[in-house]
C-alpha cells in the first residue's frame, strides 16, 4: 500500500509538534538537535545539547531510529557508534565548512611527517579522518582529552586551529595545529567582540573557543579589563549552563546565534546579546520544519535521508569516537 505524503507545514507549533511525535513514534524515533538549530526544530526535539551531550545521547538511546537535526558529520557520528540502527538527517546536503578543510589523505601524509604523534581531531570531520585520528574530542572535553595524553606525547589537533590554539593555552602542551576554521565562528573578531564590551561594559561573556575573537577574550581577561569570573570560553551546551545562573545580567554570546533561544529558555529574565548577529551557520539552517516533517513522513523514500559509514572506515573511526563519548571525567588515554 502506498502511503500518501502531505507535503504542507502546519501554521502553527502545536500542530506541527504533535505530527514529529505521532509520527517519531510511529517509526520508533528519537529527534535530536543541536543548539544551532531553528527554535521550532529545537522545541519538538527530544533532546536539544551540545555536539558531545548527542552524541553520547545517540549512543545510547534504544530507539530504532535516530533523526538527526544538526551537520552531516553529527549525524555520521551517530551512525559510527551505532552502525545497526537508522539514522536520518533531515537534509543530506547540510555540511560543515570547517570538517571540508581536511580529507583522510591529508591525514595520513600529516602522520607521515609526524611518526611519533598522537592525533586528536575535533569531531567535526569526516568519518574517513576520523578512521585515520587517534582520538575524537568536542569544545566541551578538548582539554580532558589532551590532558589524557602522556606529558611528553607529541600531539597533532585537527581541523579547527582557534579551538587548538585554546587547548594548547589552557594545557601548556607543545601542539601541532592544522590552519582549519570555521567561517561562522571565525567571523566572530576580536573588532566585534571589543565594540560590545565598550557598548555594554559590565556584561557577561559567554565565548565559543572556536571563535576568531577567543584569544582576545581571554587577553581581556589576563590584562584584567574583564574579571574572570564573567567570561567563560565554552561549548554550547556549558553557555547553557552558565545562563542558568547569569542571574538578570546582560550576556554577550559569541558562537552561532541559533544558540540564543537555548540561553533565553533557560533564564528568561537575562539578556542575550549576539557579539556578531550575523553569525548564522547556513549548513544548521538548512533543516527545516518541512524537510523535517518530510524525513518522517516518506517512509518509503528512507533512503534519500539515511545516513550510511562504510563498515570498515565506521569501525576504524568507532574507536576515536568512543574515546570522546568516554574522556569528559578523569580517564587516562592509552591505561
Ligand atoms: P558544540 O561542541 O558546542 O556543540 O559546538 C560545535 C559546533 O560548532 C557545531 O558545529
Ligand atoms: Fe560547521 Fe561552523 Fe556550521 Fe558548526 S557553525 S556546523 S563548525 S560551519
Amino acid at each position: 500500500m502506498t502511503e500518501t505524503v502531505q507535503t504542507e507545514l502546519p501554521t502553527d507549533f502545536d500542530s506541527f509538534a504533535r505530527e514529529v511525535r505521532s509520527l517519531a513514534q510511529r517509526r520508533n524515533a528519537i529527534v535530536l538537535a543541536h543548539n544551532y538549530q531553528v527554535p521550532w526544530i529545537q522545541d519538538v526535539a527530544d533532546h536539544v545539547g551540545d555536539s558531545l551531550a548527542l552524541s553520547r545521547i545517540a549512543a545510547a538511546s534504544e530507539a530504532e531510529t535516530i533523526v538527526f537535526c544538526g551537520v552531516h558529520f553529527m549525524a555520521e557520528t551517530a551512525k559510527i557508534l551505532s552502525p545497526d540502527k537508522t539514522v536520518l538527517i533531515p537534509d543530506p546536503n547540510a555540511g560543515c565548512s570547517l570538517a571540508d578543510t581536511i580529507t583522510a589523505e591529508q591525514v595520513v601524509a600529516w602522520k607521515r611527517e609526524h611518526p611519533q604523534a598522537i592525533v586528536v581531531a575535533y569531531v567535526n570531520t569526516s568519518a574517513a579522518v576520523k578512521a585515520e585520528v587517534d582520538l575524537c574530542c568536542t569544545s566541551s572535553n578538548a582539554v580532558e582529552i589532551v590532558e589524557s595524553l602522556p606529558e611528553d606525547a607529541e600531539i597533532l589537533f585537527l581541523p579547527d586551529y582557534f579551538l587548538g590554539a585554546h587547548v594548547a593555552r589552557v594545557t601548556g602542551r607543545k601542539i601541532s595545529l592544522w590552519m582549519g576554521e570555521c567561517h561562522v565562528h571565525a567571523g566572530i573578531t576580536p573588532v566585534a567582540l571589543r565594540a560590545r564590551l565598550e557598548a555594554s561594559p559590565d556584561s557577561q561573556l559567554l565565548v565559543h573557543p572556536e571563535c576568531g575573537c577567543t584569544s582576545a577574550a581571554l587577553y581581556l581577561v589576563e590584562s584584567g579589563e574583564i574579571p574572570a569570573e564573567r567570561a567563560h570560553v565554552v561549548s554550547t551546551g556549558s553557555m547553557v549552563d552558565y545562563a542558568k545562573g547569569a542571574g538578570d545580567s546582560h550576556v554577550l554570546v559569541a558562537t552561532e546565534t541559533g544558540i540564543i533561544h537555548q540561553l533565553k529558555a533557560a533564564n528568561p529574565r537575562a539578556t542575550f546579546e549576539a557579539v556578531n548577529p550575523a553569525a548564522v551557520c547556513r549548513y544548521m539552517k538548512m533543516i527545516t520544519p518541512e524537510k523535517l516533517l518530510s524525513c518522517l513522513r516518506e517512509t518509503e523514500l528512507t533512503e534519500k535521508y539515511e545516513v550510511t559509514v562504510d563498515r570498515e572506515i565506521g569501525s576504524r573511526a568507532l574507536k576515536a569516537v568512543e574515546a570522546m563519548i568516554a574522556i569528559g571525567n578523569s580517564s587516562k588515554f592509552g591505561e
